[in-house]
C-alpha cells in the first residue's frame, strides 16, 4: 500500500511522514530529496537539469547518497532550496524523478512525501492526504528549524509557493480524492494518530 502525502513547503510533511511511516512499519520516501539532489548536481556544474536528473543514482534512507557520496547536509542549503523549485518546473527531470519513485514503489508499503505523488506518481494509492498549515505558521517552522528570520522565510516561502502552484508541469494541487488535513493548531501527534486511522479504515474496507 502507498500513503501519498502532498502539500507546500512547511505543512509538516517530513514529520508527519516519517512518523506515519514508523507508526505503520513502512518505508519512507522524501521525493523532495531528489529534486534537491538534481538541483545540487546542477549547482556543481554537473550538466544540465534533464542530463543530472537521468545520471543520478539516488539512495534515499537515513541518509541520502548521490553515487554513493552522502548529501545529506548539502541539500538542505538556502541555494539549493531554491535552485530545487527551479529544476523541479522541468518536464524531463519530472518525468526522470517521477519514473525512479515509481519504480522504488513497486513493491512494499510505502509513505510517499511530495507535491505530486497523489496526482502523479502513484494516482490510485490506497489514502492521499493533503496537508496544509496558514502561509504563517509554514514560515513560522521554518523559521525555527533554521534559526533564521521569520519575515524573510515568509518572503521566500510565498515566491517559492506561487511557483510550486502555478508551474505548467505538475503544479501542486491537492488530488481530487485526497483527505485535506489542516495542521495549523494541531500536534505532530494528532494529525499522525488520524492518518493512521484512516490506513485502517482503508484496510477494513
Ligand atoms: O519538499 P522539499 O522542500 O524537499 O522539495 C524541494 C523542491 O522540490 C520544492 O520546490 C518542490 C519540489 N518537489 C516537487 O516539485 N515534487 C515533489 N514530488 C517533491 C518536491
Amino acid at each position: 500500500m502507498v500513503i501519498a502525502i502532498d502539500g507546500p513547503a512547511g505543512a509538516g510533511k517530513s514529520t508527519v511522514a516519517r512518523a506515519t511511516a514508523a507508526a505503520l512499519g513502512f518505508t519512507y520516501l522524501d521525493s523532495g530529496a531528489m529534486y534537491r539532489a538534481v538541483a545540487l548536481a546542477v549547482l556543481e556544474g554537473g550538466g544540465e537539469p534533464p542530463d543530472c536528473a537521468a545520471a543520478l543514482e539516488i539512495e534515499l534512507g537515513s541518509r541520502v547518497l548521490a553515487s554513493g557520496r552522502d548529501i545529506s547536509v548539502e541539500i538542505r542549503t538556502p541555494e539549493v532550496t531554491a535552485a530545487a523549485s527551479g529544476v523541479a518546473t522541468d518536464p524531463a527531470v519530472r518525468e526522470a524523478l517521477v519514473a525512479k519513485q515509481r519504480a522504488l514503489m513497486t513493491l512494499g508499503d510505502w509513505v510517499a512525501e511530495g507535491r505530486d505523488i497523489g496526482t502523479v506518481v502513484v494516482p490510485d494509492a490506497g489514502l492521499k492526504v493533503f496537508l496544509t498549515a496558514s502561509p504563517e505558521a509554514r514560515a513560522r517552522r521554518r523559521a525555527l528549524e533554521r534559526g533564521a528570520d521569520w519575515g524573510t522565510v515568509l518572503t521566500e516561502q510565498t515566491l517559492r509557493d506561487q511557483q510550486d502552484r502555478s508551474r505548467e508541469h505538475s503544479p501542486l494541487r491537492p488530488a481530487e480524492d485526497a483527505v485535506e488535513l489542516d495542521t495549523t493548531d494541531r500536534s505532530i501527534e494528532d494529525v499522525v494518530a488520524q492518518i493512521v486511522a484512516l490506513v485502517g479504515r482503508r484496510r477494513a474496507g
